[in-house]
């Protein structure tokens, strides 16, 4: 008897906030493999602040999921059966996969990892995408140099948390904005940031970053974008790189909030760029390498929160936009 396969489609797109009628769970026999075809057995889904983006009609750095297919997503899992010769059952590996708990995949999409040192899971997190963006955005965009000061938002999660580890290896000041008493004291005790800033609980966040960087911020990581963003531009020094990595405030919004405090950029002869991942991919083995150093030696630390049970997708998945994950949100399947 065929396997049965637990998928999640997308089954409409939100109008701000996700829903759980938005996505649609399903339960299909699985075809046969093709030549060159591997089944996977999906371990864990990464969920993502882009999936909502995703989730969008029409094409920005990458196409809009369409109705009716299965949700996108980047997995890992264990290979239960090849027709393709570099794969073999028992192999872990990672790819996008989608949101389901079986994925049939021609062999050239998928990548080989080794489980054997770390957990899976992390090649969903700090040793995949994720964390790529954490890398390649701060050392490719942010150029860190010793002595000056970085802020990052968004800094208890994934990837701000592993922005502001590696700013301190590279040794800057580093400065969090984080939503709460617990993830402000865990960005100093457990990441070892200098200064945390609780965005949730403070009137005035430029002048609370005024005081934690008096002579301004060298370099800001963007997670957020909106009013945080606004408030960092009227601290940049001079010279300063404003990285846009994402904008978690505005992906629920119809209206974007505009900037007002831009023409800072100016009197500071300051930068600000975007980075896509994506643009990286070809360079993952020099991050995963480097990062895995950093982990084996304690220099940085990997926090993870896992959810279990594609049925709860939609749930788990708002928990990005509440800030309920503490670390890097992963659904295990
Ligand atoms: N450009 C790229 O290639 C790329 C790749 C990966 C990720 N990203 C971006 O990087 C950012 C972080 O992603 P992640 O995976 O590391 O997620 P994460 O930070 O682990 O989780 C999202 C966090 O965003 C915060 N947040 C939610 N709504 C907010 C709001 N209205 N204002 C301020 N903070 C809010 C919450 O933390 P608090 O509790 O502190 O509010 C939440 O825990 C996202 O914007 C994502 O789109 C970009």
């Amino acid at each position: 008897m065929a396997l049965l396969n637990k998928q999640v489609l997308l089954a409409q797109r939100p109008t701000r906030k996700i829903q759980s009628t938005d996505f649609k769970i399903v339960e299909t026999p699985l075809p046969a493999l093709a030549d060159n075809e591997v089944l996977v057995k999906i371990a864990h889904i990464s969920l993502d602040p882009a999936m909502r983006g995703w989730m969008n009609a029409g094409t920005t750095y990458i196409r809009g999921v369409e109705i009716g297919e299965v949700m996108r997503a980047f997995v890992a899992g264990t290979v239960a059966e090849s027709k393709h010769p570099d794969f073999k059952e028992g192999d872990t590996v990672a790819g996008t996969m989608g949101a389901q708990a079986y994925a049939i995949v021609p062999g050239k999409y998928l990548t080989k990892v080794d489980a054997t040192k770390v957990p899976l899971s992390w090649y969903v997190g700090i040793l995949g995408m994720p964390g790529m963006t954490s890398y390649f955005g701060l050392l490719e965009k942010g150029l860190p140099k010793e002595g000056e000061t970085l802020l990052v938002s968004g800094a208890a999660g994934m990837v701000g948390s592993l922005v502001g580890q590696i700013a301190k290896i590279k040794g800057l000041k580093v400065i969090g904005i984080a939503g709460g008493k617990e993830k402000c004291d865990s960005l100093i005790t457990d990441y070892g940031f200098d200064a945390a800033i609780d965005y949730k609980n403070i009137d005035n966040i430029a002048k609370a970053i005024r005081a934690a960087a008096p002579n301004g911020i060298d370099i800001y990581f963007d997670n957020v974008g909106g009013e945080i963003l606004d408030a960092a531009l009227l601290n940049l020094a001079n010279h300063a790189r404003v990285v846009i990595c994402g904008a978690i405030s505005q992906y629920n919004e119809t209206n974007y909030v505009g900037l007002k405090n831009y023409m800072k950029l100016i009197s500071a002869r300051g930068t600000l760029s975007g980075i896509i991942v994506l643009d990286y991919f070809d360079r993952a083995a020099e991050c995963i390498t480097q990062l895995s150093q950093w982990l084996a030696s304690g220099k940085i630390k990997y926090k993870e929160h896992t959810e279990q049970g594609l049925d709860r997708f939609a749930e788990v998945l708002n928990m990005l936009f509440t800030g309920e994950n503490k670390g890097k949100l992963v659904l295990n399947v």
